[in-house]
């Protein structure tokens, strides 16, 4: 189809040349057939249209580079122009083959235009074909923490700057601010610092009800005992639709939340490696970065939620990965938090000191007990690739202070039930002796 227009458009072009060049000695008058065709120039210009047309019927036939075009037939035409000077009977001129480089050169440039634009169209195509199929997705993070922020940071960036998210909408919901009716959204500035150390300050956008009604995912970045509670506030207000994905530290919110929820939206939770730290209320910093897991944890499976879901947190924060059994994963991260946000917190130590030798026979004794209760729950660990996690995480994170440790600094509660504790309840249950896993739990609680 394509070589058929060249071909139609090349025969038009070629017979209105031959028309014209013959109609011309009939109907221009004298003074301008002298011009034109009895002018020196006229060999110029023949060259110029003649290396024009040329460089298009090469360029069609051959399909070559533009840039393989350009100097091969540059070549074609220095060459002709020496043959003519060395050949008795013609003249070889510098000015026509100047005038040969410009008929290539133009047809070279417009081609190359053409195809931009053509570019420029198909990609304009593809971009709306996308922002059509992508469903905009209306996302309330709860909790305005380090976690929280981050994510209302990187999913903010992303509306702001990619035409496919750009109908999506994002509000915080925090603790301190109540969400008020329709009206004016309340903002506040808030501050960014990234991995380069590079600051930005931007705007957080609070939840109202009606952004609350319209929610399609509620992302719940609060710690694990405070879960229950922030759903209770807004449970009422969500649509069935609704996807709550939860995000702490921990492991046991699940059964604590009311069967009102569980029966009617599907629950996710989320495990995320990336590092932040909060130095004021509204001023974070990405300390380091990490990627995101996300699983099913009850509800009915549905394709399209989880493909929205993981689309926007990857184009967010990558690299964020789904997967089918995000309960291995929830025990893995648990593992991790049960031998070094307790010992961070009590021998008051950064994370990468509780591979000392001295920890060593506990982190061992923690983890046993660990593997015990996860296999009673159907999730196998193997114990020293376990160990060996959890090593590599606290030299990964050396330098860091747990977040248990940061707690225990400024007082507040920890999340010790739903890490230690929830080993030792569930060893309760399962009749699991977890000595040790026990006894951290109860020296945390008492440090509060
Ligand atoms: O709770 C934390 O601080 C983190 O989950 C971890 C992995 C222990 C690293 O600091």
């Amino acid at each position: 189809m394509k070589a058929q227009h060249h071909l139609i458009f090349f025969i038009i072009i070629l017979t209105s040349a031959i028309l014209l060049f013959f109609s011309s000695e009939l109907l221009l008058p004298d003074t301008l057939k002298k011009l034109v065709f009895r002018s020196p120039q006229i060999d110029t210009i023949g060259h110029f249209i003649g290396f024009f047309i040329l460089t298009w019927v090469i360029a069609s036939l051959l399909k070559m580079s533009l840039m393989v075009t350009f100097f091969t037939l540059s070549l074609y035409a220095a060459l002709s122009e020496l043959g003519q000077y060395y050949l008795g009977f013609r003249n070889g001129e510098l000015s026509d083959f100047f005038a040969d480089i410009a008929g290539i050169t133009l047809y070279l440039l417009l081609k190359f235009s053409y195809l931009k634009y053509k570019i420029f169209i198909l990609k304009k195509i593809i971009l709306t074909k996308q922002a059509a199929k992508v469903k905009p997705i209306n996302t309330i993070i709860v909790g305005q923490g380090a976690m929280g922020l981050l994510w209302y940071h990187h999913i903010q960036q992303v509306i702001a700057s990619d035409r496919q998210y750009r109908n999506n909408q994002l509000h915080l919901l925090a603790s301190n601010k109540a969400p008020s009716l329709e009206g004016k959204v309340s903002t506040e500035p808030y501050y960014f610092t990234d991995l380069q150390g590079v600051s930005q300050q931007n705007s957080v956008h609070y939840a109202q009800i009606n952004t609350i009604q319209s929610a399609d995912v509620v992302l719940l970045f609060v710690k694990s005992f405070q879960v229950s509670a922030a759903l209770d506030s807004i449970a009422a207000r969500l649509k069935p639709s609704a996807a709550i994905i939860l995000a702490h530290n921990g492991m046991g919110t699940l059964t604590e939340l009311p069967a009102s929820i569980t029966a009617k939206h599907n629950i996710y939770a989320l495990l995320t490696t990336h590092g932040c730290l909060r130095t004021s209320p509204l001023t974070i910093t990405h300390t380091g970065t990490g990627s995101t897991d996300i699983g099913l944890l009850s509800g009915v499976k549905d394709v399209g939620q989880q493909q929205s879901i993981i689309a926007l947190l990857s184009a967010s924060l990558p690299p964020a990965n789904y997967h089918q059994d995000i309960k291995q994963k929830q025990w893995l991260k648990l593992a991790i938090n049960c031998v070094i946000n307790p010992l961070t917190a009590l021998n008051d130590i950064e994370n990468g000191q509780i591979t000392h030798k001295q920890y060593t026979q506990l982190i061992q004794a923690l983890l046993k007990e660990v593997v015990a209760v996860a296999a009673a729950e159907g999730v196998n660990l193997i114990p020293c690739e376990l160990t060996q996690t959890v090593v590599n995480v606290a030299q990964a994170t050396a330098s860091n202070s747990s977040s248990m440790r940061c707690d225990v600094h400024a007082k507040r509660q920890t999340e010790i039930d739903y890490i230690n504790g929830y080993i030792a309840k569930l060893g309760i249950q399962h009749n699991i002796a977890t000595p040790e896993n026990d006894k951290l739990w109860k020296k945390v609680k008492n440090l509060a």
